[in-house]
């Protein structure tokens, strides 16, 4: 970081009030604003950290018709939730505050006023979307249809949410109202637009020559657009929820979402300043003064509006600094599956904090270690599972452990004096010597997923130190050289519980509570006099513990019930076939059959072989490809429907003489058809 800078306003996204928060926005915006924001106060740096929910919008007005409550209803629900959640994760906010906040309105609404009284914008009126049954105009988000990309059928106006495409509604094959399923036909409306076309050049400049150190993804997408020239953006919508626009003649319009809520970053930090003017100084210090760094973390589908619109907005009032960095992250998926609100697939975080509690710091670490900083990445319980138990309990934990219990075996809990070094000793704190260093470059870098291992790899030369000097041997021949060995191992105890806590605030904390560490600070990481000699450690607690199969066999059941219900609330039936007469219906000859037997056909995963009793006298054989769905012994007894006409055939080298009916659930499974009352084996089926 240029040392212009004096101070950091470190902002996240504004997450819709629309739904709880998820593993998603966590990995992708929360866990890596918090640890840099955590960083920087270690660092003795001034810095704000900004969030809060974005509560305009169409999200939230869709939800709250589905829920029949009122849209106030819905943001008060779920700002409070999710307000919650990322305080239960340690989210560090200076302020988490709403856009329906008084402040809010009126720094956005003057905001905009201030454009449009220097004629920043461009006033159009075109045809847009109408539902004429609903007498509404329609937002993007609103508007659904056949995707003209990759053809699903139901594409948003704004984005394809199966190819991923961004769209406008005009694309849209046959749109309609997504809530009503009406038509929509065109109707004229007034709007303000945001001619970015005016701020192309500028935007190269400033981005594509100025700001090649930003991340490639972001770099990439903004070059992109850059690319494909800029047009004109309405900052305006026909909507009954959000900020009137304040100008005359525009009732029943307000703000475009993605026009206010960024405002909102700079309205939560008024807020803030205002309440506590002694604390924070004046707002305007960390939005307009050009020694203060602006930083957004945010997730890939955000980048076009924080790197082009809303810089494009704080150009065009003229009074702001623009962002330095943007380090948005790309998606997190969820064991293979996108991860989605919709439909319900996600882990919650509301719902983890009550599933697997006290394991906020084992989420963060896993969600650090597997970010997806460059590209998509998959979260899966194994993975979380494995990462818990082989890296936080193995590694951490059992070192932090070992050198606390053998301080309290050998000096029942007294940190022992360092000795004479010996080569090997020298040759350990060797490894800490360029390590603040290095964790620097890495969180400055914003590269937190290569810091945190750096941090664990701390861990790994302490472990290493323990097994290799062996103290628990060398203190029958050498109690002396043991004292020296307990006390390293606690000077990187003591190192690891700085070094993590930008990552893991929770287990810090504790752990420096276990080794009776009352001050800390950065510039301490690579020091070995952290503790004092004869300092009182309280007893060992273990550090982590390990999650069990139960756990993780719990999580992954939820989510395959999540599909399966989907799928089940998706299902179509399929469309009937062409009508049959009653002569032709006649020709099946469908019958009920008594199971006598039945077993697997050697070699085949797929065959069952049946004995039918079909009232005939005779035995009859009849193979049927449901060996997946059934063990033989489950269908002996049972009455079955078969076509007793149907023309034999031979599979594996058996003879089938008719064909067993089953119905094919919506996911391919299949069911065996039966009677309800106990009907004679032959009976005829019409
Ligand atoms: O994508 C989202 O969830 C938006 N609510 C993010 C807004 S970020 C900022 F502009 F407030
Ligand atoms: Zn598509």
């Amino acid at each position: 970081m240029p040392q212009t800078f004096k101070r950091t306003t470190v902002t996240s996204a504004l997450p819709y009030a629309n739904g709880p928060v998820h593993i998603g926005h966590l990995a992708g915006v929360y866990v890596p604003a918090d640890i840099y924001s955590r960083y920087l106060r270690l660092k003795g740096r001034p810095v704000m950290f900004i969030g809060g929910s974005d509560e305009h919008g169409v999200p939230v007005t869709i939800r709250a018709r589905k829920e029949g409550i009122t849209v106030q209803e819905v943001v008060d629900r779920y700002h409070q939730l999710i307000k919650e959640s990322f305080r239960e994760f340690g989210i560090s906010f200076d302020i988490y505050s709403r856009t329906t906040s008084e402040t809010h309105h009126k720094l956005a609404s003057d905001f905009f006023r201030k454009l449009y009284d220097e004629g920043k914008f461009v006033e159009q009126t075109s045809e847009q979307f109408y539902d004429e049954q609903t007498q509404r105009f329609l937002t993007d988000r609103n508007i659904r249809g056949e995707c003209p990309r990759c053809h699903a059928p139901e594409a948003y106006g704004d984005q394809c949410e199966k190819c991923g495409a961004t769209l406008s509604p005009e694309e849209l094959i046959n749109p309609y109202n997504a809530e009503t399923g009406n038509p929509l036909v065109k109707k004229a409306t007034k709007h303000w637009y945001l001619p970015l076309d005016q701020y192309q050049e500028w935007l190269e400049q400033w981005i594509l020559k100025d700001h090649t150190e930003w991340r490639s993804n972001v770099y990439g997408q903004c070059k992109s657009w850059l690319d494909g020239g800029l047009k004109p953006r309405a900052v305006t919508r026909d909507l009954d929820w959000g900020i009137p626009v304040p100008v005359e003649g525009a009732e029943g319009k307000v703000l475009y979402v993605w026009f206010d809520a960024p405002i909102g970053y700079i309205s939560n930090t008024k807020e803030l300043c205002d309440n506590k003017p002694e604390v924070w100084g004046s707002w305007e210090t960390w939005w307009k003064d050009p020694e203060t760094r602006l930083v957004h973390f945010i997730g890939k589908d955000n980048i076009v509006f924080h790197c082009i619109v809303f810089p494009s907005m704080l150009k065009a009032h003229g009074e702001y600094i623009l962002p330095d960095n943007v380090p948005s992250n790309e998606f997190l998926n969820l064991e293979g599956n996108k991860i989605s609100t919709s439909k319900n697939y996600a882990v919650w975080l509301h719902e983890y904090l009550r599933e697997m509690p006290g394991r906020q710091d084992e989420l963060r670490y896993v969600l650090t270690a597997n970010a997806p900083e460059t590209k998509d990445n998959d979260f899966t319980w194994r993975d979380y599972q494995a990462r818990c138990n082989n890296e936080l309990v193995a590694v951490y934990g059992n070192f932090v452990n070992r050198a606390l219990q053998l301080t309290q075996k050998y000096y029942e809990g007294r940190v022992p004096a360092c000795g004479e070094l010996t080569d090997f000793d020298r040759d350990t704190l060797a490894e800490f010597r360029d390590v603040k260093e290095k964790l620097e470059s890495l969180l400055e870098g914003f590269k937190f997923r290569e810091a945190q291992k750096e941090a664990m790899n701390l861990a790994r030369i302490g472990n290493k130190y323990l097994a290799d000097s062996e103290p628990w041997k060398v203190i029958k021949t050498d109690p002396e050289r043991v004292k020296t060995i307990i006390n390293i191992s606690l000077q990187i105890t003591a190192n690891l519980a700085i070094a993590f806590e930008p990552f893991l605030p929770f287990s810090s904390k504790r752990l420096r509570e276990m080794i009776a560490m009352t001050s800390f600070s950065w510039e301490q990481i690579g020091s070995m006099d952290l503790l004092a000699e004869g300092t009182q450690l309280p007893k060992p607690e273990l550090l982590f513990t390990k999650v069990e199969d139960s756990d993780i066999e719990f999580q992954i059941k939820k989510l395959e019930d999540t599909i399966k219900a989907n799928e089940a609330a998706n299902y179509k039936a399929a469309p009937v076939k062409p009508t049959v007469s009653f002569e032709e219906f006649e020709k099946m000859d469908i019958r009920v059959g008594l199971v006598k037997a039945c077993e697997k056909v050697k070699k085949s995963k797929k065959l069952l072989k049946f004995t039918i009793d079909d009232g005939s006298g005779k035995d009859r054989t009849i193979l049927s490809g449901i060996a997946q769905w059934y063990e033989p012994e489950q269908l002996v007894g049972k009455r079955v429907l078969f076509i007793a006409n149907f023309a034999p055939r031979t599979m594996m080298g058996e003879t089938s003489e008719g064909m067993i009916l089953s119905a094919v659930n919506y996911n391919g499974d299949l069911s065996v058809t039966t009677t309800l009352d106990d009907v004679k084996g032959g009976s005829q089926v019409g």
